[in-house]
């Protein structure tokens, strides 16, 4: 293995050397910066090649000039691995953005600063981890650093004071620790940064007082957003001196003390929200700040007060949150007519009397929240048609009110989605969609928006969101109308977020180039969201380009990433070849004595002695087996992989049965057929589906397998199989096909590692006892002493061990992580990669450390058993899930260990739904209400490769040459 290692690394220096001697466009040490880089990357662009040159090619994403590389562009490309060190080899890069590849990750190098001359550095939406090395201070050219949403940790390094052009720094999303640095002697600090515009540090754990010196004229900041920190201590009065602020956002912090009268300087202000903190003493007067479209106080500790007056002369206010902070006295009917208004939240307060909304109504009105008040009666003009909800008031108790829709639970607002009406019933193929401009199916540029600080909530806004229609292509050069904007939602941080598509002019897709194009204008904030979304951050999902998509090209370079030196390969593969075909000539007379085992027992079923060894399973003819299927119809076809089609069969004897036939090309060698069927025939067990017998002659191999009659788990998830899969009937499925798995792990002997858990692979029958189907990946443990086994990577992308896929060793714990996949399958529904998401990293990020409720689950799981989102066991199960799914084989259970947990589980919800089951739903609401999950009514994008993926040939499964003696 090493010598091999190290014979590869060598050949690679002697083809990227030979190289620079044949083409030299490249500046070397930049072209051996990137082709290393490629080397430790899967997934990158067909474009790049070991074999070509990086600038003359060129390679897709990179821009050169003289020779010396400037961008380094690939955004979304679904990049895995690690950014090493030879990245600071490019010492004239200027624009780096790799974003948006959720796998790539690691630590960020200290050679990044080497990088000089770089003006762009964006690592949104990777997998970045450990701390901010403190050399990104000299970086001293950078405008633009965007490391949200990923999970560096510690501190803010104070040397980012000294990136005295950086216009942008965006840090949010993380994990980051400690206060914000402030200079201090020679000690720079960000109160050095008087060009930054943007401070977007909101969702991490930063932590001490807000510095007063940070606070200071100096400073031109628009942006100061720190929500969702621990940020505690006063708000300093120095902030009226921040006069370029237009949003302010400092909720969800523990800030305490009075408001600053000086706030009130703030007059560019748009968006105001201090909610969520332990502030207190009276707000100050407010009415100078006449711009504020969104203001929120919610949730403090105020002297309790009416209603301030000033709160009905800001004539801008979209949205009003003023919940839960001790108001009493009646509700100001001026604050219904203010000219914008569209919502205006007061739960939670004291506020009594009559409910008094005048006749002068704003024309936007739509949402009024005033529960848990003393409101005793209420006047509402006949001619507004928004929401009002006062549950929990005295005037519910009133006859008159008891039916009255403002006693009730109310629908939430339809979020907006642009309109395909005039396309009619048209539907696209998978992974397409259709363009809004000209109805025709297309593949998408997509990505998920995030607006994290909107001066509006109504996400039901119809022109708000044409505007960012065509604010969209109008700036990215797109043909009009050629933007679909869905699943609008408002999340748990009151940030507005959507899904956007953009379609290319003509054709079915975008060029490369197009979406680098696109990727980094949203990325560096080229593209300029109307000012009423505030910033937003896009987090991009891999674009399907032609040949990648479903199958092979991506894929299949990842399934060849541990070997992945491109065209060179190509070239020794090549004669590697020649030396084979030489050694086979050689080999071909000895093989021809070597006859078919089957020869002779195949077609008159006599025992020579190299007949199977079969337990139980029966041999059919060809001819039975074609008969009983009506001759292979397609009616009776029921299911379809890279070996072949499956059918449903009628036998003599009335019992059905599911036949398996290999394809032209996809057949294994006898040795190996004989293996396989000696395999199974040796398993038995209620959770595996059984082999009833099997047919050799004619050129053809079949399986014939019991009929299970109720689909796939898959199918039944996703309400394609006709049965309602309640949270119970879930947890028996995982127990069933757990037991499966531990059988072939314990008990078969020698132990059978299935190598292809999917919920494709288990399927259900009448009474939903869960069957474990589908062992052509099978790998028997017998030729192994220490309890791995050293072979060709296959399984299915979405449920491959990580370890395994490393180091190519198997073992059982291979089974027990996909398992953990199909576990995370039967919380969400969700396909376990879903437009470039990974189920497995999105529950892991969902479920924080320090979420011990785990209600960042809540808007993960399957509506369809969102009663359960509070249940103690479901919390197991995701917790048993995320052990099975650990990185580290070694630490995750065994599958006997598995099936005793989910026992264990299932016998307490036994238990507790005896007994609580009464108010056990409803605890969010009506289901159908939440944000549909993005894409989940279509067809999976990344469909099952695990008959093409790590099998080029898409051959059957057993490719091993087999020596013959
Ligand atoms: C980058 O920095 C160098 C000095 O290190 C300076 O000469 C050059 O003008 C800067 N480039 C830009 C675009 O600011
Ligand atoms: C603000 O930061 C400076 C420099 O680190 C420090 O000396 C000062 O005590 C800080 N002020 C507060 C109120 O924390
Ligand atoms: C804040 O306002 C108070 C009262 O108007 C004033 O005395 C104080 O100087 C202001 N603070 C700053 C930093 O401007
Ligand atoms: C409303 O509450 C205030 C103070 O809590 C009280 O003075 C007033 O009389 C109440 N008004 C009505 C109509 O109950």
């Amino acid at each position: 293995m090493r010598g091999q290692v190290s014979c590869r690394l060598l050949l690679l220096l002697l083809c990227v050397t030979s190289l620079q001697v044949a083409y030299g466009v490249t500046n070397s040490q930049d072209a051996a910066a990137l082709k290393s880089l490629m080397s430790q990357w899967q997934n990158v662009p067909s474009s790049w090649k070991q074999s070509t040159d990086p600038c003359d090619a060129p390679w897709d994403g990179i821009q050169c000039t003289n020779g010396r590389v400037t961008h380094l562009l690939l955004p979304a490309m679904n990049i895995k691995g690690k950014l090493t060190d030879d990245v600071g080899l490019l010492t004239e890069l200027q624009y780096l953005d790799i974003s948006s590849n959720p796998d790539l990750g690691g630590s960020l190098p200290a050679s990044i600063g080497k990088l000089q001359k770089l003006m762009n550095l964006i690592l949104q939406g990777c997998s970045f981890s450990g701390t901010i090395p403190s050399e990104i201070g000299n970086l001293r050219n950078l405008t633009f650093l965007a490391l949200n949403s990923n999970k560096f940790s510690g501190s803010i390094p104070y040397t980012i004071g000294l990136l005295s052009n950086l216009y942008w720094l965006d840090l949010a999303d993380n994990q980051l620790t400690g206060s914000i640095p402030i200079s201090s002697g020679t000690t720079p600090g960000l109160d050095f940064l008087v060009n930054t515009r943007h401070f977007h540090f909101n969702k991490n754990q930063l932590s001490g007082t807000l510095n007063a010196t940070l606070f200071s004229s100096n400073m031109n900041l628009i942006h100061m957003i720190f929500d969702s920190n621990n940020f505690s201590g006063p708000i300093p009065d120095t902030i009226g001196l921040m006069k370029t602020l237009e949003i302010l956002q400092l909720d969800n912090n523990q800030l305490s003390g009075n408001i600053p009268t000086n706030i009130t300087s703030l007059t560019g202000l748009n968006v105001l929200n201090l909610a969520n903190n332990q502030l207190t003493g009276l707000v100050p007067n407010l009415a100078p700040l006449t711009n504020l479209n969104s203001l929120d106080l919610s949730n403090n500790s105020f002297a309790s007060s009416t209603a301030p007056t000033w709160m009905t002369t800001l004539n801008s206010l979209y949205t009003l949150a003023m919940e839960n902070i001790q108001l009493t006295g009646q509700i100001p009917p001026k604050l219904f007519t203010l000219a914008q208004i569209q919502q205006v939240l007061l739960d939670s307060n004291r506020f009594n009397g009559t409910l008094d909304m005048g006749s002068n109504l704003g024309q936007n009105l739509e949402k009024v929240s005033i529960r848990n008040n003393s409101i005793t009666d209420a006047n509402v003009t006949s001619s507004y048609n928004g929401s009002i909800s006062l549950i929990n008031n005295p005037l519910c108790q009133l006859a008159k009110y008891s039916n009255n829709l403002y006693c009730q639970n109310q629908q939430n607002l339809t979020p907006y989605t642009t309109s395909l009406t005039r396309c009619g019933s048209t539907t696209c193929p998978n992974a397409q969609m259709l363009s809004p401009r000209n109805c025709t199916c297309a593949y998408p540029f997509s990505g998920l928006m995030v607006f994290r600080a909107p001066s509006f909530k109504d996400i039901s806004d119809t022109a708000m969101f044409q505007e960012l229609e065509s604010s969209l292509w109008s700036q990215l050069t797109l043909a009009p109308n050629s933007v679909y904007i869905s699943d609008v939602a408002i999340t748990g941080d009151k940030y507005i977020e959507a899904n956007v598509a953009l379609f290319p002019m003509s054709g079915l897709y975008f060029s490369a180039s197009d979406v680098i194009r696109l990727g980094f204008d949203l990325n560096n904030q080229t593209y300029q969201a109307p000012a009423m979304f505030g910033p937003y951050y896009f987090i991009q999902y891999p674009y399907q380009f032609p040949g990648s998509g479903s199958s092979s090209s991506s894929i299949s370079t990842a399934a060849i990433a541990g070997i992945a030196v491109g065209g060179c390969v190509v070239l020794i593969a090549l004669a590697l070849v020649a030396v084979y075909a030489l050694k086979q000539r050689r080999k071909a007379k000895e093989a021809a004595v070597l006859a078919n085992p089957f020869a002779s027992w195949g077609s008159g079923g006599k025992d020579d002695g190299s007949a199977p060894q079969l337990k139980g399973a029966k041999y059919f003819t060809f001819e039975e087996l074609k008969k009983c299927t009506g001759n292979f119809s397609e009616n009776n076809e029921i299911g379809q992989g890279g070996y072949g089609k499956v059918y449903k069969g009628y036998l003599a004897n009335g019992v059905v049965v599911a036949i398996k036939r290999a394809k032209q090309g996809s057949m294994q060698g006898a040795q190996e057929f004989k293996n396989e069927i000696e395999l199974l025939s040796r398993v038995h067990h209620k959770n595996l589906v059984g082999l009833v017998g099997f047919c050799y002659e004619q050129g053809e191999q079949l399986l014939v397998y019991e009929y299970v009659s109720n689909g796939t788990l898959r199918e039944n998830l996703v309400g394609k199989g006709g049965m309602h899969l309640d949270w119970r009937k879930r947890l028996q499925i995982a127990l069933g096909s757990a037991k499966g798995l531990a059988y072939l792990h314990e008990l078969a002997h020698p132990p059978i590692i299935h190598r292809d858990i999917k919920s494709t692979n288990i399927l259900l029958d009448d009474s939903l006892t869960a069957k474990v189907a589908d062992f052509g990946l099978s790998k028997l443990l017998a030729d192994t002493q220490k309890g791995h086994v050293s072979t060709q990577v296959k399984g299915t992308l979405g449920y491959l061990d990580p370890e395994y896929y490393m180091t190519q060793q198997l073992s059982e714990k291979s089974d027990v992580y996909s398992f953990g996949v199909v576990m995370l399958e039967l919380i969400t529904a969700r396909q376990p990669i879903e437009k470039g998401t990974y189920i497995v990293r999105e529950i892991k990020t969902a479920i924080d450390q320090y979420d011990q409720e785990y209600s960042g689950l809540r808007d993960m799981i399957d509506p369809k058993i969102l009663n359960q989102a509070k249940n103690i066991g479901l919390r197991k199960f995701v917790q048993l899930a995320l052990e099975c799914v650990q990185d580290s084989a070694s630490n995750r259970p065994s599958m006997n260990e598995v099936v005793k947990e989910i026992e264990i589980i299932l016998q307490n919800d036994d238990d507790s739904t005896r007994t609580t089951s009464v108010n056990s739903s409803n605890d969010f609401g009506n289901a159908a209400n939440l944000p549909k999950h993005p894409y989940s009514d279509q067809d999976p994008i990344i469909r099952d490769i695990s008959s093409n993926a790590f099998d080029s040939s898409g051959a059957y499964p057993y490719q091993a040459y087999i020596e013959p003696k």
